[in-house]
């Protein structure tokens, strides 16, 4: 088994490419691999870079070099919820892509011609394992629909879109072209994502002053999950 994490910036994945054991490194299309085992479990993780289109070269890369059993995909997130403070967890249920807009044409908006789908949704066990792990870490987590584009939601009117349209419970600029990818090469999928904000005027502010305290904490639930699969592993 060989698990396959992204973040987007080098402050998410950081701490995961330090403790790998026995890890090789190799570039593909611009991309840094790391491959080795953490806590034994194989895994390959990565940085892909901020936005859609860079995180969909990541991982097609990664699917098509190292052919994970299951890709994750970590960081920072703007809370859309009342009821999130900084540095909470949002675990996606399904992703969507906010900024997908063929609306004009008659479809629905975040509708993914192909996938012929609005959302498109993580796979199950994986996400299960993601919110009840972060639940005996003992953060306050919800789970629910995370909405991706290329934009940083810094505006009450963005943010009022996203949850109008959608019901999501976070933003950020990744975690549904990694699943539109995923889901085109049947690779199940999740998306864990710590909140640094809450996508608002004060965005500008907090997503500097708190994304490493807040990446610090998807990683600390990402460590737990591998600790708990490689013990799973060894039964
Ligand atoms: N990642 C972290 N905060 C974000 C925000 N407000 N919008 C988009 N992506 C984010």
């Amino acid at each position: 088994m060989i698990i396959g994490i992204i973040g987007a910036m080098e402050l998410e994945v950081r701490v995961l490419k330090n403790m790998m054991d026995s890890a090789s490194v190799e570039k593909i299309s611009s991309v840094e691999f790391y491959r080795g085992t953490i806590h034994g479990v194989d895994t390959v993780v990565a940085a892909a870079g901020v936005g859609k289109v860079n995180a969909a070269v990541c991982a097609e890369a990664m699917i098509l070099r190292y052919a994970p059993d299951a890709v994750i995909n970590i960081g920072v997130a703007g809370g859309l919820r009342h009821d999130f403070n900084i540095c909470d967890i949002a675990v996606a249920d399904a992703v969507v892509e906010h900024d997908m807009d063929t609306s004009a044409l008659g479809e629905p908006l975040g509708f993914i011609s192909g996938l012929d789908t609005v959302l498109i949704p993580c796979d199950k066990s994986l996400s299960d394992k993601l919110f009840e792990t972060a639940r005996h870490v003992g953060v306050n987590v919800k789970r629910g629909v995370i909405a991706s584009g290329d934009q940083f939601i810094a505006s009450r009117e963005n943010k009022d879109k996203i949850v109008k349209s959608f019901g999501a419970i976070a933003a950020e600029m990744e975690g549904a072209s990694i699943g539109h990818v995923c889901a085109m090469n049947n690779v199940p999928f999740g998306v864990l994502r710590a909140i640094s904000d809450g996508a608002n005027d004060d965005s500008v502010t907090d997503f500097p002053a708190f994304a490493k305290k807040a990446a610090e904490n998807s990683v600390k639930i990402i460590l737990e999950m591998l600790e708990k699969l490689s013990r799973e592993e060894i039964k």
